[in-house]
């Protein structure tokens, strides 16, 4: 497979800057060379951690962020705010955000757009729930969010971009989706990809997959050819879990 694999952890509200910058010395020593890896620390602590993380083979993301500029927007913060940190990426369109924080397609469009223009790199989350999945409309979901993420973006943009595979009744379940199901989604995606920017755009971005991924079943995930990787939670909290799960991203 010609796609490096990647393996982000999206910390959520999880950790203090000084936690985050703690974590990243101690992940320094356990960094397999064949996967990239990115975290996603909170705002508080993006600084702190690229601080940390400058020289290693770490990025270092945002968990969102606003597409405006500037403005009277409380609580939000700016693609440039983002990269005065020194981070050098950007979470987008996570089912927290979705279902939380009213995030729309929409939104997450606007956003990506003006991430890529500002030079930041993204991670644009897509799944269905369960009730969509037992409706059968897991593959009308996937073909929405995608759509409606990466429309107006340009296929050059689009191979640079990765999405998440995210079903959200996998994420802090336990429940995982079978390789064979995410395999089969990842598929779906691929398949949309293409149809919308051609094949060599859909060939080159990444999908990771996202929801219960730990230790012990990281593996068995990632052997699937669609799986480029992970966006890991719970098991991103230590270091023991995150690297126990980057080495088994290694081809
Ligand atoms: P868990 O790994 O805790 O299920 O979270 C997945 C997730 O939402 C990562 O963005």
């Amino acid at each position: 497979m010609s796609r490096r694999p990647f393996v982000a952890g999206n910390w959520k509200m999880h950790k203090t800057a000084a936690e985050a910058a703690e974590f990243v010395g101690r992940l320094a020593a356990r960094l397999p060379a064949e996967v990239d890896v990115a975290l996603c620390p909170p705002f508080t602590a993006l600084a702190e951690a690229a601080a940390a993380a400058a020289g290693l083979r770490i990025a270092i993301y945002a968990q969102n962020m606003h597409q405006a500029a500037s403005g009277a927007y409380t609580g939000e913060i700016s693609a440039e705010m983002i990269l005065d940190t020194g981070a050098q990426g950007v979470l987008l369109g996570h089912s927290e955000r979705r279902q939380l924080f009213g995030e729309t397609d929409e939104g997450v469009n606007a956003k990506l757009a003006v991430a890529h223009e500002a030079g930041l790199w993204a991670i644009v989350a897509v799944g269905e729930t369960e009730a969509e999945r037992e409706a059968g409309e897991t593959e009308r979901v996937l073909r929405r969010q995608v759509e409606g993420a990466l429309c107006d973006i340009g296929s050059d943009r689009v191979a640079e971009t990765t999405i998440a595979y995210e079903p959200v009744w996998a994420i802090g379940t336990g429940r995982t989706a079978t390789p064979a199901m995410a395999q089969a989604a990842h598929a779906e995606i691929r398949a949309i990809l293409a149809e919308l920017y051609g094949d060599e755009a859909a060939e080159a971005v990444r999908i990771q997959y996202g929801g219960s991924v730990k230790p012990d079943n990281a593996a068995g995930l990632f052997s699937e050819d669609e799986i480029d990787g992970g966006l890991i939670g719970g098991a991103s909290l230590t270091v023991e879990d995150f690297s126990a799960i980057l080495a088994a991203a290694v081809p």
